[in-house]
């Protein structure tokens, strides 16, 4: 089955290469018996990648059993996954047959496995190597024919060196890994994702399909979806239904989207590359370098606040972090009409929401992970603001201004970074 016909058949929305390339990862598994590990924030499609693997695979007439890990009491995930004997524990009352016994044959999706206590992961790498179990109690060795798809909205590798998951477990789970990048990675997917659930909802609710002004679409495209595709949809739900209007403009959707309820708050929004004709790689490339610099500057700024809660920091001068409120646009040269808006963020404005399908809310310590791929954050301002410099050939005042950091902090860094030499 090709790409799009997979899409079409299980509701898969978007058009980036980030997707095409998960989905073309989809294809080339799900006729196997591979296990298969999927990594992504919360709200990414986690699940519904899943179920496309199960729909695709030999195994589609037979069951798909979703299992929560994080939501069974750490007590109970053993007996719950492998059944249980008579009297194993205390509250057995009866024998019980676990998950994966009543899976055979089927598919089992071990959701937030991230969350398993020790012990069950144990008899997980058992069956993974063996196909065998015991259930609780029980000295029955017994066999299973079962696939496992598993997921996590944690860095799995990071909490091996944590020492909370097991090494040999996550090298035997992580066979294949299907990694969903967040939406704000992938931009592209966020209008199309936008103007199907808008046709759905108004399905559902009989209303007419709303219309979005360019500002309204140019807000959404900056906004940063901490919930992905999960918040977009109930965005989506709340235009629907709670919008008079045909047209709706960035001020009508404003309260719908955290951290910019008004004009001035900005705390959650990306900053934007326009472009005219021009959709080359060439311009990709930057806007991913630009997101990738805002990223890091959110990331530093974040950590400045953390210190100057807890004392005066050194340089707190209004020249300093965090950078001026404003809006800058740049013409970069050799192009036509790219600018750049640099945006004010002050705080993380992260804030709780309440979600119909599950409470959204990220720990702060989560979020410093979120941008792993660098092992220090003075290597990785090392690298953007080098990448930096070369984008704006060397223009140092163009290139401070990006970063959101003075001029004066620039040469302080470059000096930094020459006597480190
Ligand atoms: N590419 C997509 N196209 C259409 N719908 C999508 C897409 N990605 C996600 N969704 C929808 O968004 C919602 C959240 O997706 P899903 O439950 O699969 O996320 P998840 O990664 O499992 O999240 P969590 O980590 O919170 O469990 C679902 O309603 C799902 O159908
Ligand atoms: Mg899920």
């Amino acid at each position: 089955m090709d790409r799009e016909s997979i899409q079409e058949r299980f509701g898969i929305v978007g058009r980036s290469m980030a997707l095409r390339n998960v989905i073309d990862r989809v294809r080339q598994v799900a006729g196997t018996d591979i296990t298969v590990l999927i990594q992504g924030e919360s709200g990414t499609g986690k699940e519904l990648i899943a179920e496309a693997i199960h729909g695709l695979s030999a195994r589609r007439h037979q069951s798909f059993t979703i299992v929560n890990c994080g939501a069974i009491p750490e007590g109970l995930i053993e007996s719950e996954l492998f059944g249980a004997e008579k009297g194993a524990y205390t509250g057995a009352v009866e024998r019980r047959t676990g998950y994966f016994e009543q899976s055979d044959r089927g598919t089992i999706f071990l959701d937030e496995i991230g969350e398993m206590p020790p012990a069950a992961q144990i008899r997980l790498l058992r069956v993974l190597e063996t196909g065998q179990f015991t259930r609780v109690g029980a000295s029955q060795v017994r066999k299973v024919d079962v696939r496992i798809v598993a997921a996590t909205n944690k860095d799995l590798a990071h909490e091996v060196r944590a020492g909370r998951f097991r090494e040999d477990l996550y090298y035997r789970l992580s066979t294949v890994l299907v990694e969903i990048p967040p939406l704000r990675q992938r931009s592209e997917d966020i209008l199309p994702l936008l103007k199907t659930f808008l046709h759905r909802f108004a399905q559902k609710y009989d209303s007419p399909v709303k219309h979005l002004s360019d500002d309204a679409r140019e807000l959404l495209l900056r906004y940063r979806w901490p919930g992905n595709v999960r918040e977009l949809r109930n965005v989506a739900e709340q235009i629907e239904v709670l919008i008079r209007d045909k047209e709706v403009t960035a001020r009508d959707i404003r309260p719908y989207l955290r951290g910019v309820r008004t004009e001035q708050d900005r705390s959650e929004l990306l900053p934007v590359v326009r472009k005219t004709s021009e959709d080359s790689a060439d311009a990709r490339e930057r806007e991913l370098i630009y997101r990738a610099l805002f990223e890091l500057r959110s990331q530093v700024r974040r950590m400045w606040e953390e210190m100057k809660k807890r004392g005066p920091v050194p340089g707190d001068g209004p020249d300093e972090y965090p950078p001026l409120i404003e809006d800058v646009a740049y013409e970069i040269e050799g192009d036509e009409d790219i600018g750049l808006r640099s945006s004010e963020n002050v705080g993380n404005g992260r804030q709780k929401v309440q979600e119909p399908e599950k409470a959204h809310d990220e720990p702060e310590e989560e979020v410093a992970e979120e941008k792993e791929t660098f092992p220090t954050l003075e290597d990785a301002e090392r690298e953007l603001i080098t990448r930096a410099l070369k984008t704006f050939n060397g223009n140092r005042r163009q290139t401070a201004r990006t970063l959101g950091i003075s001029e004066r902090t620039l040469y302080r860094k470059l000096k930094e970074f020459e006597e480190d030499l």
